[in-house]
């Protein structure tokens, strides 16, 4: 099943990342004969890849997905492209200029090279915001995109449609991945959505009321990182091409439950606050039908919430007790 990954040459944009950096640790245990990652480390770190930088089969480029010579020289060498690199949805938002250069024209220059390169296929980083606040609940890849009112979400979908066109024009194999709300251990710790768990757990650490803005009915559908990694794998070995498809937990969670399983999981018996809402969420519920994954590719998510956030405190933690004894 796995011999696609043995013996080929992977190109990993974004490699340096949270959930890049775990498709190239699951990548590594089927014997690749080449990893390259290419990130400029504005977001990913070498402490993430600390488990494989030193690995001889990993090659690791502190560089830009915008320097088009680069990106081209890397993508010539290689049989099979994760295209993971992007910017956050807040920093599209901050900075739609440079949001166009990376989502849109990198990942264009990405195609391009694939076709040129004669890469066998791409898995390409979707993400759920391309639905905007969805028609279905469970969502099915069917539902419809025109509720989607960022800029990352146009873009992501914009990528979506340039490798599905490319399918159509040049034959270029690709799959698409659309995120739910990723997290665990490694996870970006001031991101839009996910800054509420660490935001909670530095209140767990330091024994203060935990603050809920608004109601905590907002629901998300949380999905461990290493399940997503799973997911990568699982769309480059299998035949499927010119398809998307949902990669959620398939269990909506309003933030007030998952308040009460990260009080649980740490034996906190701390009593949240409710502050007014502070800020406009277009989007107040998430839930991923996976079945489309589950047919298609035969992959099912395998971490509950509980088990991932016991991870993601263990984690978050001892980086903390880290970070103590330094200073
Ligand atoms: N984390 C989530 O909940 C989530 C949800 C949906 C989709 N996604 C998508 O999954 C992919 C991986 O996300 P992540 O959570 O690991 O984010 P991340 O920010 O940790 O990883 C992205 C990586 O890309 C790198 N990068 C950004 N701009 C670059 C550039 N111009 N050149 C080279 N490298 C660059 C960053 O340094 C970072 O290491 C992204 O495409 C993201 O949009 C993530």
């Amino acid at each position: 099943m796995h011999n696609k990954i043995k013996n080929s040459k992977i190109f990993v944009t974004g490699g340096a990342g949270f959930i890049g950096s775990y498709v190239v640790e699951e990548l590594l245990q089927h014997s690749p004969a080449r990893i390259i990652i290419l990130d400029n480390l504005v977001r990913g770190s070498l402490e993430n890849m600390e488990s494989f930088i030193d690995h001889p089969d990993v090659e690791f480029i502190h560089g830009d997905i915008r320097d088009r010579a680069l990106l081209e020289s890397c993508i010539s060498r290689v049989d099979y492209v994760f295209h993971m690199a992007a910017l956050r949805i807040n920093s599209c938002a901050v900075n739609p200029a440079e949001g166009f250069e990376v989502m849109l024209r990198s990942t264009f220059d990405v195609a391009e090279f694939c076709v040129k390169y004669r890469v066998k296929k791409v898995i390409y980083s979707s993400s759920a915001s391309v639905y905007g606040l969805a028609q279905h609940f469970p969502t099915p890849e069917t539902d419809n995109p025109y509720n989607n009112q960022t800029f990352y979400g146009g873009a992501k979908l914009w990528g979506e449609q340039l490798f599905r066109s490319y399918k159509f024009m040049y034959q270029l194999d690709y799959v698409g991945l659309r995120y739910f709300n990723v997290y665990g251990a490694r996870m970006d710790t001031d991101g839009k959505y996910t800054e509420v768990m660490v935001r909670w757990l530095d209140c767990i650490r330091e024994g203060k009321s935990p603050l809920i803005y608004g109601d905590g009915s907002t629901t998300m559908d949380f999905v461990y990182v290493r399940d997503v990694a799973k997911a990568n794998i699982a769309a480059l070995v299998s035949n499927v091409t010119d398809e998307v498809f949902n990669v959620g937990n398939c269990n909506e969670t309003s933030l007030r439950q998952l308040l009460d399983v990260l009080l649980k999981v740490n034996n906190s018996a701390l009593v949240p606050e409710h502050k007014e809402e502070n800020s406009v969420n277009p989007v107040s519920r998430r839930l991923a039908d996976n079945s489309k994954a589950k047919k298609i590719l035969n992959y099912e998510p395998s971490i509950d919430l509980e088990t991932g956030l016991e991870e993601l405190s263990n984690w978050y933690f001892s980086k903390k007790s880290v970070l103590k004894t330094e200073i």
